[in-house]
């Protein structure tokens, strides 16, 4: 079992980068839930932050790829906004258990 971190480390609606054994993923949290995708754009591919933990958009309310503005949905990964839209985030499937995120797969 990977336990990436305690879902109280990742501020409500942000995200923060983790990377597991050579893997680069990106978790956020929603609530009480975490949602988790591979830090790979589906534009060229390239990791979507350019500053550490830094995946949001300037008003929180969407996952932003920082290189050329890709906007995804926080829930769906569903990129609704830039050069790949209508394409998703690769979603990691994780849980949240006894308040700590863990990947489930
Ligand atoms: S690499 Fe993400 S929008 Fe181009």
């Amino acid at each position: 079992m990977n336990i990436l971190c305690y879902l109280t480390e990742i501020p409500d609606g942000q995200a923060r980068g983790f990377c597991i054994g050579g893997r680069e993923l990106m978790v956020l949290r929603l609530g009480v839930e975490a949602r988790a995708y591979e830090n790979h754009c589906p534009h060229v591919g390239l990791p979507l932050e350019w500053q550490a933990n830094q995946f949001m958009s300037r008003d929180g309310e969407f996952i932003q790829c920082a290189n050329h503005g890709a906007l995804f949905d926080k829930a769906s990964g569903l990129c609704i906004y830039g050069p790949c839209a209508g394409k998703r985030l690769r979603p990691v499937a994780v849980a949240v258990e006894n308040g700590r995120v863990i990947l489930d797969e």
